[in-house]
């Protein structure tokens, strides 16, 4: 049986560290301020920023919270994002994906101040990641690849397999895998032989949006899997969240393996909170906390 990686204890630790040097910052006259515009009502996305909001105001920072409605022009998005890039008191913006879809997402976040760019998806971020000089790190992958550090130490030489090949997840994850040294291999639905392909990884990471795709029978004896996916589907007339792995049957070859909920999902927000911080040492000139980036 796998050890279960507790990414929901994992992430109270970390924002613990944020809290810490949020509040050592206060010293200084200076409080990180996070903005996170909303656009439409996706009930999905209602959920993670509501959330968001309540742990960035826990670990002492400013939260500022734009809902716009769906019918939002995009001139007028890309105008608040002008207004919080010359915004002193925000340090972060985020910009909820999706946004709906008259919206040009590349546009707009192409506009928002790389600096301030705590999502790390605008290109000259993604740029910087892909030649492994200094970036913000979008913040799934960074969650994966702290777990990752933290469970196996070093990741030199592992033979990597990311499911998944979205500018969110699987293309920022195969760029950090790669700059701990691993072997990568990045699989997506046109992949041939797609378990075949799994059964070779060291380390799996799952980020597809297919619930419980990967079986047991994928797995390689001992591997460790990373399951990005939060699917919501209806078993025996309720409703449950699930991975893109079948947790049950992949459990039993796993060496370790994060669950849904409680695995990535806490990591994602404890590590955007960790970005919004290092974009305010950024700004402010300050040495950056050790240990809560790539
Ligand atoms: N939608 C789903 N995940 C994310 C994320 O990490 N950042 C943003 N901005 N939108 C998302």
């Amino acid at each position: 049986m796998a050890i279960i990686i507790d990414g929901k204890g994992f992430a109270a630790r970390v924002r613990a560290q944020v809290a810490e040097q949020v509040a050592a910052l206060a010293g200084r006259g200076i409080v990180p301020g996070l903005a996170v515009v909303l656009v439409g009502e996706d009930p999905a996305s209602q959920v993670y920023v509501r959330s968001k909001g309540k742990l960035t105001v826990e670990v002492g920072m400013r939260s500022f919270e734009h809902k716009l409605p769906a019918d939002t022009a995009e001139a007028e998005l890309l105008a608040l994002v002008e207004r919080l890039n010359a915004d002193p008191a925000v340090n972060g913006i985020l910009v909820q994906l999706p946004l709906p879809a008259h919206i040009n997402a590349d546009l707009v976040i192409n506009a928002i101040d790389p600096a301030k760019d705590v999502d790390g998806f605008h290109i000259s971020n993604v740029g910087l990641l892909g030649t492994g000089q200094k970036a913000m790190v979008p913040c799934t992958p960074l969650g994966c690849l702290m777990m990752l550090r933290d469970h196996l130490g070093s990741l030199s030489g592992l033979e990597a397999v990311v499911v998944g090949r979205s500018n969110i997840v699987g293309k920022p994850m195969a760029q950090l895998l790669l700059g701990d040294s691993c072997t990568v291999t990045v699989a997506h639905s046109r992949t041939r032989d797609l378990p075949a392909v799994c059964r070779r990884a060291d380390i799996l990471v799952a980020a597809v949006g297919r619930p419980e795709m990967v079986s047991g029978e994928w797995i390689k004896p001992g591997a460790t899997v990373i399951d990005v996916g939060i699917n919501r589907v209806e078993r025996d007339g309720r409703s449950r969240l699930v991975g893109d792995v079948d947790f049950e049957s992949a459990a039993k070859v796993a060496g370790a393996i994060t669950p849904v909920p409680g695995g990535v999902g806490p990591m994602t927000i404890a590590c955007l909170l960790a970005n919004t911080l290092i974009a305010t040492c950024r700004a402010n000139g300050l040495a950056e906390p050790e240990g809560l980036t790539a």
